[in-house]
């Protein structure tokens, strides 16, 4: 998502609440409540679970847009152009200092090792588009940490604008050729990591859809009693949000595509989303042990509750926002 098409959301930034959480399966005896409670303050947030697990601290990392290149990037220019010149500079969002993508990236890195962060989760945009020299870069920072981490592209990662293609055809192109070694030999289009007794399920929806098999690979995962942390790009549609909001949007589609042209990509399609799509949305909001759905895409953090679970859009990394997620046991 471009600059111009930020939205407004609410901000988490002094918050500090605490909402219980009113599981649709609460009343069902028969089906183990998993999901406790959570609380919120700043870019930090807390989420409870009934089950036992080892309190664990993610750092929730979005959107970072980084842009470096170097001479293998040469023959891409005519694609990588406008995103190459896109965040350049930004403001931090606590200390107000301008910096780089880079910065905010190392800066963030270098917290969570300093804090003993005991995994990252990257949610897409990463990248501005698939740079090889970005994608080294990052595969290098993120392996000296030494955390365990999970990635799941976002639409910039594999788009390089103007490029023949469908949106699936350019990311199956470019998580092959370039992002592969980010899935650490998992599939690109879903996957899962446990630690500490959590799964951590990847779901990549950078083109608003879901595939058939990413929707069975789901329904699998929320068969068990293990408390799942799902990572998506785009969050999943809101009631009142606008189609920014895109992925299960009732108006999602090619009337809603306002930035088809300045991206140069296909144009969203015109029936709008695919029943697995819907599916795969209801899913997820009846999945009994999802903790919490994690997100970026919108640049600007936010927090909406639907059937108790909590879907938390990390803000933009590139201005060095990350989320700091502790994920326990209740006491
Ligand atoms: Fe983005």
């Amino acid at each position: 998502m471009n600059r111009r098409n930020f939205l407004s959301t609410t901000a988490l930034t002094g918050v500090g609440l605490t909402f219980n959480s009113f599981g649709v399966n609460a009343a069902n005896k028969k089906v183990k409540n998993i999901r406790g409670t959570f609380s919120t303050d700043k870019n930090r947030i807390s989420i409870y679970t009934n089950v036992p697990i080892t309190k664990t601290r993610i750092f929730h990392i979005t959107d970072t847009h980084l842009s470096l290149d170097d001479e293998r990037g040469v023959p891409f220019q005519k694609y990588s152009k406008r995103m190459a010149g896109a965040y350049k500079i930004n403001t931090h969002f606590q200390t107000g200092e301008e910096q780089t993508t880079k910065e905010s990236f190392e800066q963030t890195l270098n917290l969570a090792r300093e804090q003993k962060a005991d995994f990252l989760a990257l949610t897409g945009d990463t990248f501005s588009f698939p740079s090889e020299a970005a994608i080294d870069w990052v595969f290098q920072k993120l392996t000296d940490t030494g955390i365990p981490f999970a990635y799941v592209a976002g639409n910039h990662d594999w788009h390089y604008e103007g490029m023949p293609g469908s949106s699936e055809q350019l990311r199956e192109t470019w998580a092959n050729k370039r992002l592969h070694k980010l899935y650490q030999g998992n599939n690109a289009l879903f996957a899962n990591y446990d630690l500490n007794g959590i799964r951590f399920v990847c779901i990549d929806n950078s083109t608003y859809e879901i595939l058939p098999e990413q929707l069975e690979f789901f329904k699998s995962q929320v068969k068990s009693d293990i408390p799942i942390v799902l990572l998506m790009h785009i969050p999943l549609y809101m009631e009142g949000r606008s189609v920014g909001f895109g992925c299960a949007h009732p108006e999602w589609g090619a009337k809603s595509d306002n930035n088809f042209e300045i991206e140069r990509r296909e144009k969203w399609r015109a029936s709008g989303h695919t029943k697995v799509t819907m599916d795969f949305y209801d899913e997820v909001f009846n999945a009994n042990n999802l903790l919490t759905i994690l997100t970026g895409h919108t640049h600007r953090p936010s927090l909406d509750i639907k059937n108790g679970i909590p879907q938390i859009v990390s803000g933009a990394n590139a201005m060095g926002f990350f989320t700091d997620i502790r994920v326990e046991e209740m006491s």
